[in-house]
C-alpha cells in the first residue's frame, strides 16, 4: 500500500522540519541552516545539520540523514506508517482511509496484547500455590506485597508449555508469540516445536510511557546462569532504548532521575520513597536512552554498583549523559554494593545523605584519580596532580578550574600557580589535539567522498561512484529519464544497495513522479535512507547534465565487464574450480 504523493506533499508543506527536530536536539542557526549535537551518535562539537530549504537533515559525524519521516522513525523507533501518522496528527491532517495498510501496526498491537496477557499470567502465578517459592523470594528480599503489585512482578512456572497453552487458548498463535519472544522455537530434524522462553524465573515486566508491557526480564532464584533472561528486540521493543520504571519516574521527579543498574535496585528505591529511580536496560548505556531521559529530567544521579565494573560503567555514562546536555552527579555508595543493599542495611535516610553529598562529575573523577595512591608520599602526590591536571584541562569554564585548583593546592599543600601552570600546559595540548583530530576526520571524510553506508563501495569504488552519479542526477532531474532509459538497466548496477535505490528511483521517475528522498522513504529503512540522502545531497555539487549521466553509464558498463577481479565469495564452486584451473594452467 502506498500513500499518495498529494497527501505526502501536503504533509511536507504543513510540517516544518525545525519543529519536528527541535524537541530532541538543541538547534542553533548557522546561515540558512541549523546545527546541533547529533542525537544518533556521541559528539562534543555539533555536526548534525538541518536544511529547512530541502526539509532534510544530515550528520557529518555519523552519516545519519533523511527527511522528517525518517527522523521520527529513527528517534522514536517507529515504522514508516506510524511515523507518518504521528506527524499527520500533529499537523491536524487525517490519514486517507482508502487502502490504508496498517498491517504492521496491527501486528504490533497484537504483540502488546500478548505481552499484557503474559504479564497477567505471570502475576497470577506468583500468588498461586506453585508461586510460593517465588513470592517468598521477593518477600525475603524485603519487598512488600504492595510493591510487588505496583510493579506487576510475577513468576514464570517451571514448565515448557504453561504460558504457551494459556495464550493459545486466548487466541494468540505460536508464530506471533515467538515474534514477541515469549516462546522459542526448536527445529530438530524438521520437527518444529514451540516452548516457553521464561521458565522458573521471577518476572519483571517492562512498561513504556503509554502503559504498554513491551518486554520482560526474568531472574533465576538461585545462583544458576544466566542470571537474567531478557526479551530480545521485537516489533515493540528495542533493547538499546529500554528504560525500566520510567513510566513511574517520569512524573513528579523534580527534574532529577536516579539511574541504577538493576531491576531490584530500582524497585527497592521506589519502595523506600525514591520514586524517581530508573534503570537503563541492556549491556551498555546508549545515546538513545540518554536522550529519552533528557526529555524528562535536567539532571541524572548515577548510582551504579560500587564494584569496579560499576565504576567503569559510571565513567562511560558521565560522557554519554553530558553529551546530551544532562547535568550529572555521581553517588558514592559506601557500606554496600548497590542501592538495594544500602537501603536494606541502613534505611532510606542513609541514601538521602548519599544524594545530599553527591559529587558532580568533575569531583567524582578527581576522587577516582586518588584511588590507590598514597598522598603522603611525593610520588603519590605527583601522580595525583598530574592526573587531576588532565581532568581539569578538559573543563571549559576557567572559574571552575580556578576553584578546583585552589581546593587542591590547599589540600595537598602545593603552590596554586604550579597547579594552574600544569593545567594550562595540558589545556593547550588538549585543544591542539582536538583540533588536529577534527581536521584529520574532515580530511578522511573528504578522501572517502564523505561517509557511505554502502559496504560494497570501497571494493568497487569506481563503479559505485558512477552508480551514485547516475542515481543522484535522476533524483534531481527526473526529466533525464527519457534520454537515458535505453542506455541503462537495473542489472547494470554492481553494488546491491545502489541497485535497490536505482530500482525505486526508476519506478518513480518512469511514472513521472518526483524522486526526492522524502518520497522514497517508505521503501527504505532509516539506515538506507542515510545513503539515499547522501546521494541526493551530492547532486548539488554535480554538473547535472545528461552528458555527465551518460558518461557514468559508460564507466559503469566498463566496470561491469572488467574481467579479472571477481570476488571469490561471489563465485559458485564450479566457477571457482574453473578459475583455479586457468590459473594453474598459466603457471
Ligand atoms: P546485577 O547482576 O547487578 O543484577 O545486574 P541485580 O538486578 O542487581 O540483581 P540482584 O540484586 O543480584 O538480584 C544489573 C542489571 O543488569 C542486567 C539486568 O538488567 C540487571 O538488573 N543483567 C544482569 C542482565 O540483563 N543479564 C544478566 O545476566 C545480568
Ligand atoms: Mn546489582
Amino acid at each position: 500500500m502506498r500513500l499518495s504523493d498529494t497527501f505526502l506533499e501536503d504533509l511536507r508543506s504543513r510540517v516544518d522540519i525545525e519543529s519536528v527536530i527541535s524537541p530532541y536536539v538543541n538547534l542553533r542557526r548557522r546561515g540558512k541552516n541549523l546545527v546541533g549535537l547529533c542525537p544518533f551518535h556521541n559528539e562534543k562539537t555539533p555536526s548534525f545539520t538541518v536544511y529547512p530549504e530541502t526539509e532534510s537533515f544530515y550528520c557529518f559525524g555519523c552519516g545519519a540523514g533523511g527527511d522528517i519521516v525518517t527522523f521520527m522513525r529513527r528517534i522514536e523507533n517507529l515504522d514508516y506508517l506510524e511515523a507518518v501518522k504521528m506527524l499527520a496528527e500533529r499537523a491536524g491532517m487525517s490519514l486517507p482511509e482508502d487502502g490504508f495498510d496498517d498491517s504492521m501496526a496491527k501486528q504490533r498491537t497484537k504483540v502488546l496484547e500478548a505481552n499484557r496477557a503474559a504479564a497477567k499470567f505471570f502475576h497470577a502465578q506468583l500468588f498461586s500455590e506453585r508461586g510460593r517459592e517465588a513470592l517468598d523470594y521477593f518477600l525475603n528480599r524485603g519487598l512488600k506485597v504492595e510493591t510487588i503489585r505496583h510493579f506487576g512482578l510475577g513468576y514464570a512456572p517451571n514448565d515448557w508449555q504453561e504460558l504457551k497453552n494459556h495464550l493459545n487458548k486466548m487466541g494468540f498463535d505460536d508464530v506471533l508469540l515467538e515474534s514477541a519472544n515469549l516462546l522459542r522455537r526448536s527445529d530438530k530434524n524438521g520437527r518444529v516445536r514451540y516452548y516457553d522462553n521464561f521458565r522458573n524465573r521471577i518476572m519483571f515486566p517492562i512498561i513504556d510511557l503509554r502503559g504498554n508491557v513491551i518486554a520482560f526480564g526474568g531472574r533465576v532464584m538461585d545462583d544458576s546462569k544466566p542470571k537474567y533472561i531478557n526479551t530480545s528486540d521485537t516489533l515493540v521493543y528495542k533493547k538499546s532504548n529500554g528504560v525500566f520504571a520510567l513510566n513511574f519516574a517520569k512524573n513528579g521527579n523534580d527534574g532529577k532521575l536516579i539511574v541504577a543498574e538493576g531491576y531490584m535496585d530500582v524497585i527497592a528505591l521506589h519502595q523506600a520513597g525514591f520514586t524517581n529511580a530508573i534503570a537503563c536496560l541492556g549491556t551498555a548505556l546508549t545515546k538513545e536512552q540518554a536522550n529519552l531521559l533528557s526529555r524528562y529530567a535536567k539532571e541524572v544521579l548515577i548510582s551504579y554498583d560500587s564494584d569496579e565494573a560499576g565504576q567503569k560503567a559510571t565513567e562511560r555514562a558521565i560522557g554519554i549523559f553530558s553529551s546530551t546536555g544532562l547535568e550529572v552527579r555521581v553517588l558514592r555508595l559506601s557500606g554496600g554494593k548497590d542501592p538495594d543493599e544500602i537501603i536494606k542495611k541502613y534505611g532510606p535516610q542513609r541514601f538521602r545523605d548519599i544524594i545530599e553529598g553527591a559529587a558532580n562529575d568533575t569531583e567524582y573523577r578527581i576522587l577516582r584519580a586518588r584511588d590507590g595512591l598514597d598522598l603522603s608520599s611525593d610520588d603519590g602526590k605527583l601522580k595525583f596532580l598530574s592526573h587531576v591536571a588532565d581532568i581539569l584541562a578538559e573543563l571549559s569554564s576557567p572559574i571552575e578550574v580556578d576553584i578546583y585548583a585552589s581546593r587542591l593546592s590547599r589540600e595537598l599543600d602545593v603552590d596554586k600557580t604550579a597547579v594552574m601552570t600544569q593545567v594550562k600546559y595540558r589545556r593547550d595540548n588538549y585543544v591542539r589535539r582536538r583540533k588536529a583530530e577534527r581536521e584529520r576526520e574532515q580530511q578522511k571524510k573528504l578522501m572517502e567522498g564523505s561517509l557511505s553506508k554502502n559496504t560494497e563501495r570501497t571494493s568497487n569504488l569506481r563503479a559505485a561512484k558512477a552508480e551514485e552519479t547516475i542515481i543522484a542526477s535522476l533524483m534531481r532531474n527526473p526529466d533525464f529519464y527519457p534520454k537515458i532509459k535505453n542506455e541503462i538497466a537495473v542489472d547494470d548496477f554492481i553494488t546491491a544497495l545502489n541497485k535497490r535505490i536505482f530500482t525505486v528511483v526508476l519506478e518513480r521517475v518512469s511514472q513521472g513522479n518526483s524522486a526526492e528522498p522524502f518520497f522514497l522513504s517508505s521503501a527504505f529503512t532509516p539506515d538506507e535512507m542515510d545513503e539515499v540522502t547522501r546521494l541526493f545531497r551530492q547532486s548539488s555539487q554535480m554538473r547535472n547534465t545528461v552528458e555527465e549521466c551518460l558518461d557514468c553509464i559508460k564507466i559503469l558498463k566498463m566496470e561491469k565487464n572488467r574481467p579479472g577481479d571477481i570476488k571469490a565469495s561471489e563465485l559458485s564452486n564450479d566457477d571457482f574450480a574453473k578459475l583455479f584451473r586457468q590459473n594453474t594452467d598459466k603457471g
